[in-house]
C-alpha cells in the first residue's frame, strides 16, 4: 500500500449530514450555504463571507466586486496556480508578473514596490502552501498607492499573519473547498470574505444572475452559486479544521527534524502560522528523488512545474519577457510530500529514511 500526498477525511457525521440534505429537499443557496457563510466569517474574523462555485469563482467574482477591469493592472505571483491568475484575463485586466521570495515562497514586496503603474489597480498575495504572505509591507504600499488587496487564501485556511487569520487583513480575501485542500466540501467551492457590506452584496448578487429577488434582475451576473449538500459538509469540515491543522503542523515538525541537512525544508517566519497545506521540500535532484520515492510507494507532487508567466496560454497573449528567477527557481527544484492530517509518524518516518537513503546513493 502507497503513501497518498493527501486524503479526504469523511466520518459518520459527515455522511449523515449529506444524506440529511440530499433529503431536505432544498439544493442551491439555502439555509445550510447561510449558515456555512456565517461560521467561516465567524472563523476568519469578518463581518461578511459569500460561498461560489469554486475559489476560482470567488477571485473571479471579487475582481468584478472591485470593479477591475479594462486598462487595470493587477500585480500576481507567477509561481502559484493559474486560477490566481486566469481570473483577472477573464476580467479584461493585465497581470503584472512579480518575483516570489524563496523563504516562503510568496510575493516579494520590495518586487511589488518596483512593479506599480499608474495603472495598478490591486494586488493578489497568495498565502501559498498554508504560508501567509507578507502582509504589513503589502497593505502598506497598497494603502500608499489607493490600491486593492486581495488575498488569494485558496492554499490557507486557518493560516495566521501575526495571530490574525488571513482572509480578513485584505479588502476581499478567497478561499478554495477543492478536495485537496485543508478542508473541503467533497467536490468544487469556494467562499469569498470581506468586512465590506457593499463588496459583499455585489458579490452575491453577481454570482445569482445580478438578483436579490427572483425575478429582478438588477446587474447581468452569473451562475456561480453554491449547493445545499456541500454546506453542510462545509461546516462538518469547518469544525474540525483547528484539530487537522494543529496535526498537520505536528507532522511537518517531524519531516523538519529528520530532513533538515538533506534538503531544503519549509521556514515559518516568526510572525506566521504555517497550516502546511502543502509540505514542500527544494533539490536540484527533485526529479530524481520522486522517481526513487515513487518506486518505494511514495506519492509526491509538484506545485507547480511551470511559473504562470511561462504558461503556453499566458505567454502567448503577454509575451514572456518577465525573467523571475526566483520562481522559475522554484518550479525546477520543489517537491511536495505526503502531507494530510492524520499522516502516522511512522509513515513520515519512513518517508524521511527513504530520502536519506536517496541522499546517500546520489553522493556516493
Ligand atoms: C493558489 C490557488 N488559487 C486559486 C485556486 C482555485 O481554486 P479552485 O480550484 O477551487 O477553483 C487554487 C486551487 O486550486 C489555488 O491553489
Amino acid at each position: 500500500m502507497g503513501i497518498p500526498l493527501s486524503k479526504v477525511y469523511i466520518d459518520d457525521e459527515i455522511e449523515k449530514t449529506t444524506l440529511e440534505s440530499l433529503l431536505s429537499g432544498w439544493y442551491i443557496l439555502g439555509e445550510k450555504v447561510k449558515e456555512f457563510e456565517q461560521k467561516f466569517a465567524n472563523f476568519c474574523g469578518v463581518k461578511y463571507a459569500v460561498c461560489t462555485s469554486s475559489g476560482t469563482a470567488a477571485i473571479f467574482l471579487s475582481l468584478l466586486g472591485l470593479d477591475i477591469g479594462p486598462k487595470d493592472e493587477v500585480i500576481v505571483p507567477s509561481f502559484s496556480f493559474i486560477a490566481t491568475v486566469s481570473p483577472v484575463l477573464h476580467v479584461r485586466a493585465k497581470p503584472i508578473f512579480v518575483d516570489i521570495n524563496l523563504r516562503t515562497y510568496t510575493l516579494d514586496p520590495a518586487e511589488v514596490k518596483r512593479k506599480i503603474s499608474r495603472r495598478t489597480k490591486a494586488i493578489i498575495p497568495v498565502h501559498f502552501y498554508g504560508h501567509p504572505a507578507d502582509m504589513t509591507p503589502i497593505t502598506d504600499i497598497a494603502e500608499e498607492n489607493d490600491l486593492f488587496v486581495l488575498e488569494d487564501a485558496c492554499q490557507a485556511h486557518g493560516a495566521e499573519y501575526k495571530t490574525r487569520k488571513v482572509g480578513g487583513i485584505g479588502h476581499v480575501a478567497c478561499f478554495s473547498f477543492y478536495p485537496s485542500k485543508n478542508m473541503t466540501v467533497c467536490g468544487d467551492g469556494g467562499i469569498v470574505t470581506t468586512n465590506n457590506k457593499e463588496i459583499a452584496e455585489k458579490i452575491k448578487m453577481l454570482r445569482d444572475h445580478g438578483r436579490r429577488e427572483k425575478y429582478v434582475h438588477e446587474m447581468i451576473g452569473y451562475n456561480l452559486r453554491f449547493n445545499e449538500i456541500q454546506a453542510a459538509i462545509g461546516i462538518k469540515q469547518l469544525e474540525k479544521l483547528p484539530a487537522w491543522n494543529a496535526s498537520r503542523r505536528k507532522i511537518a515538525q517531524v519531516y523538519n527534524r529528520a530532513l533538515s541537512g538533506l534538503v531544503i525544508t519549509p521556514i515559518e517566519e516568526h510572525w506566521a502560522k504555517h497550516v502546511y497545506h502543502m509540505y514542500v521540500i527544494r533539490t536540484e535532484k527533485r526529479n530524481n528523488l520522486r522517481e526513487f520515492l515513487n518506486r518505494n510507494g511514495v506519492s509526491t507532487g509538484i506545485h507547480y512545474p511551470i511559473p504562470i508567466h511561462k504558461q503556453p496560454a499566458i505567454s502567448s497573449i503577454l509575451g514572456q519577457r518577465a525573467s523571475l528567477a526566483n520562481s522559475e527557481l522554484a518550479a525546477n527544484t520543489v517537491l511536495s510530500l505526503p502531507m494530510y492530517p492524520g499522516l502516522a509518524t511512522n509513515k513520515v518516518e519512513y518517508i524521511c529514511s527513504k530520502i536519506r537513503e536517496f541522499s546517500k546513493k546520489s553522493k556516493g
